[in-house]
């Protein structure tokens, strides 16, 4: 997608060097677009870890070339195993890290040393690639949701939650996929941007890059949504996935379960998106087999924003003497989903479902 006209991606090979990596911190936006340059194993594994990059499917493609960046150096056996664990120990939930580490361990471990780096680098590049492909795929599949309630109000109205747009993905996105193709075809589409405490990947992330994209959206605290629905105001609600289980359980950015319950009782269309690089095959019951990452209290207990004198700043927003909790994630069970979005089509939150869709992975 592009910014300010000019397009990109998420994560890219510099091009002047051929070799190291090129991210945009996310932890500078909105404030500004930081192209950040890694270089090693361990400045990837930092980058996954605080979030420069985030959103499963990009946690995956980073990872990806994490272990391009460590064969790069040293392409031995014991290199590689090293390499796998640092960047498998980066983030716990999203399960797309662990797809990707897998993917290049395998094609790794064929191979010769002095053949590891360059296919190291060829298979982040492939990931990234299928990734956009998928993603387009989400967004002509989940099109046509939105088409269907065009037929009948001019207005779409839909509600997100997080950020699982272009910059949690390598382009495009998953849940803002559908969105970005129905405003390219010209369709009237609004979006309801949860702010998502408490990092606010909402608030600071999807609204600037809907912003970005010219599509129409207002951002709305995470406690409005059901608000919303009550007042018939949101059409369908469309959010991306750190894990799906084969039974079809949701985990998602923390409070996204409670949006899942609102859209229920409003009989709103709860919709997740996802690349089938996101389901984990091997786990059924979400609510009992997804770790949820414990984040630091410090993201409650403070907030980072542009002061009013340009400058950007953090300040605490809890009682200093006040402990606070951090979930990063919650899980929807799957009889609360509508339905799935995924590149192969629209399918029901049903292990038969998934099963048939997919049946050549499960
Ligand atoms: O903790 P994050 O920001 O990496 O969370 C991941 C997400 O972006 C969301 O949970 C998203 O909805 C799914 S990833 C496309």
């Amino acid at each position: 997608m592009k910014i300010d006209g000019t397009p990109y991606r998420s994560i890219w090979v510099d091009e002047t060097d051929g070799w190291s990596v090129r991210i945009i911190d996310q932890t500078k936006l909105p404030w500004s677009v930081d192209l950040v340059r890694l270089t090693t194993l361990e400045e990837m594994a930092h980058a996954i870890k605080a979030m420069l990059v985030r959103g499963a499917p990009l946690i995956g493609a980073s990872a990806a070339y994490g272990v391009a960046l460590a064969m790069r150096v040293n392409a031995s056996n014991a290199a590689l195993a090293q390499a796998l664990e640092v960047l498998g120990a980066t983030r716990p939930t999203a399960i797309n890290l662990r797809w990707a580490l897998k993917r290049v361990a395998a094609l790794l471990q064929t191979l010769e040393p002095s053949a590891r780096a360059d296919a190291a680098y060829a298979e982040a590049a492939k990931i990234c690639d299928e990734d956009v492909a998928v993603n387009e795929a989400i967004g002509r599949n989940g099109l046509v949701l939105i088409e269907e309630i065009a037929k009948a109000k001019k207005r779409v109205n839909v509600l997100t939650h997080c950020n699982a747009g272009w910059i949690a993905t390598v382009d495009w996105g998953t849940a803002l996929a559908p969105i970005y193709k129905a405003h390219d075809a010209g369709l009237e589409v609004h979006v309801w941007v949860e702010e998502t405490r408490p990092r606010n990947q909402g608030a600071s992330l999807t609204a600037w890059e809907l912003g970005k994209h010219g599509v129409p959206h207002t951002v709305i605290a995470d406690n409005a949504g059901g608000h919303f629905m009550q007042h018939g105001q949101v059409d369908l609600v469309i959010v991306g996935t750190d894990r799906v289980t084969r039974q079809g359980d949701v985990c998602n950015k923390i409070g996204t379960y409670l949006k899942a319950l609102s859209a229920r009782d409003n009989k709103v269309p709860f919709w997740v998106a996802l690349p089938s690089s996101t389901i984990d095959w091997t786990i059924r019951d979400g609510l009992s087999d997804i770790p949820i990452e414990e984040r630091s209290a410090s993201e409650v207990t403070t907030m980072t924003g542009r002061a009013l004198d340009g400058s950007i700043a953090t300040v605490r927003i809890v009682p200093t003497s006040s402990p606070a909790a951090n979930p990063a994630f919650d899980v929807t069970p799957a009889r609360l989903v509508t339905g799935l979005i995924t590149e192969r089509g629209l399918c029901e939150a049903t292990e038969s479902a998934l099963t048939g869709m997919f049946g050549d992975l499960a």
